[in-house]
């Protein structure tokens, strides 16, 4: 059984890998429409399962669901090769993990291989044109329902519902908030540092904080000062 990652959301931003994969496997689950639609941009819809894992904090609910889950995606992988995909990368923050835990568990007979995924933790610094320079902390965290982990200078905050208490609080702790939302998703992509634009609490939102004031000192610096003289000597040279 292959755990496939597609990226972000934007078809392009699927692995070689894990579209050769994708269009070999039999069977192929999706857990939501988000990723089925994905994934149909490389195989036809009609040939996408629907794996269902509820919302919901019921523990006995959500074990019966990875369970019929699993005994599915073990039963279909007797018949052939089976992909399960998720957005990002599987291992990240993903339900693929209940997923692979189960099988372990209770179908130790399945092999699974992961081919990892462009994640939105690293696919939001290009969006938002972040450069995460060499030598700096960064942490990945979760933000939901109006939380605000702090650590390091930089962070990346994932579910993020609430973005209004969640950059309020961020503030408060000397950070500086950028959002993403649902980027590389077609049309519907907000990056904003203004939360109020984000009030309707969609899931595929996420923060970059950094601390402000941070000391940065880059040795391409040199490059603009060098820069600005060979303007300033070419202007002299004009006149
Ligand atoms: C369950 S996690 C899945 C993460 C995924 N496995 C990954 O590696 O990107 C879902 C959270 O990831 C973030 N996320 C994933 N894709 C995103 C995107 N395209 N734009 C913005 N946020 C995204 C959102 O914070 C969302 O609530």
């Amino acid at each position: 059984m292959y755990g496939i990652g597609l990226g972000p959301g934007d078809a392009g931003l699927l692995t070689l890998e894990g579209k050769r994969l994708l269009e070999a496997a039999d069977t192929v689950y999706a857990s939501g429409d988000r990723s089925r639609s994905v994934a149909g941009e490389h195989v036809p819809e009609s040939t996408i399962e629907a794996l269902s894992f509820p919302m919901t904090d019921d523990d006995d609910r959500l074990r019966r669901a990875w369970r019929t889950a699993a005994r599915r995606v073990a039963e279909a992988n007797r018949d052939g090769d089976v992909a399960v995909v998720t957005l990002g990368d599987p291992n990240v923050y993903s339900t693929f993990g209940h997923l692979r835990r189960t099988l372990e568990a209770l179908h130790p007979d399945v092999e699974i291989e992961v081919i990892p995924g462009v994640s939105a933790a690293t696919a939001f610094a290009s969006a938002l044109g972040v450069e995460i320079e060499a030598g700096s902390g960064i942490a990945l965290r979760e933000a939901i329902d109006g939380a605000a982990p702090v650590g390091p200078d930089r962070l990346v905050l994932f579910k993020v519902t609430d973005a209004a208490a969640t950059a309020e609080k961020l503030d408060e702790a000397g950070y500086d908030v950028r959002f993403g939302r649902q980027l590389f998703m077609e049309d519907e992509t907000v990056m904003t540092d203004d939360p109020d634009e984000l009030t309707d609490g969609e899931y595929f939102t996420l923060a970059y904080a950094e601390k402000r004031d941070l000391d940065r000192e880059f040795r391409t610096e040199v490059f603009r000062t060098e820069e600005s003289r060979t303007e300033e000597t070419r202007t002299e040279g004009d006149r």
